[in-house]
């Protein structure tokens, strides 16, 4: 796996090495940033261990801060409509996010948050080896520095992943006639999971 624009070579061999329930129990106790001071919990992953598809997220919000489980809340909801629209099986998927602490007021996690959680994000990707990574919304495509990808358009990496980027749920809650294109970027890209299942 090579994504990150800084180090190309940075993969956190210590963390994959303890496997997903090390990585979960690192992340509990972490206090790398400033983020966890404010967390009720971290919220980890929810999904299959095999996924075909992952999710990326941005940073938990009020009601996954609450209950620990990634979107779980309203945006959650346009997320589980896609997934269906998907034709997706629960075990064919799993959903983390780019910071694993709720940041203060909702805000975007910050540059530094980024970077700082990074680690468990990479670990994540490569234990659960899934073949697509959908990026939901900006702040996930950060993590990965990638320049700047289009919309829904396909990027593939050199060991056979391919990564999209598709609008955050949150981006369609006030704004549902973008759910018509979020549908769109989904129907141009099927192929590359329904032809898997
Ligand atoms: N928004 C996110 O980016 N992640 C969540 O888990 C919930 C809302």
């Amino acid at each position: 796996m090579r994504y990150e624009c800084n180090n190309p070579s940075i993969i956190p061999h210590e963390l994959v090495e303890m496997g997903l329930d090390g990585i979960t129990t690192t992340i509990l106790e972490c206090k790398r940033c400033q983020l966890h001071e404010n967390a009720t919990n971290k919220v980890i992953m929810r999904g299959g261990k095999h996924p075909k598809v992952l999710f990326v997220g941005e940073a938990p919000g009020k009601n996954e801060d609450e209950t620990g489980i990634p979107f779980c809340g309203r945006a959650g909801k346009i997320l589980d409509e896609l997934i269906d629209y998907m034709g997706l099986k629960e075990n064919e998927y799993a959903i983390i996010n780019t910071v694993k602490c709720r940041p203060p007021n909702n805000r975007k996690p910050t540059h530094k948050e980024i970077l700082t959680c990074q680690p468990f994000l990479y670990a994540q990707i490569e234990l659960l080896n899934p073949k697509i990574i959908i990026l939901l919304g900006n702040t996930a495509e950060k993590a990965f520095c990638f320049s700047s990808l289009n919309w829904g358009k396909k990027v593939s990496t050199p060991d056979g992943k391919y990564f999209i980027k598709i609008y955050h749920p949150a981006a369609l809650l006030y704004r549902r006639y973008l759910m018509e294109k979020q549908k769109e970027m989904i129907e141009i890209n099927k192929d590359l999971w329904q032809k898997m299942i």
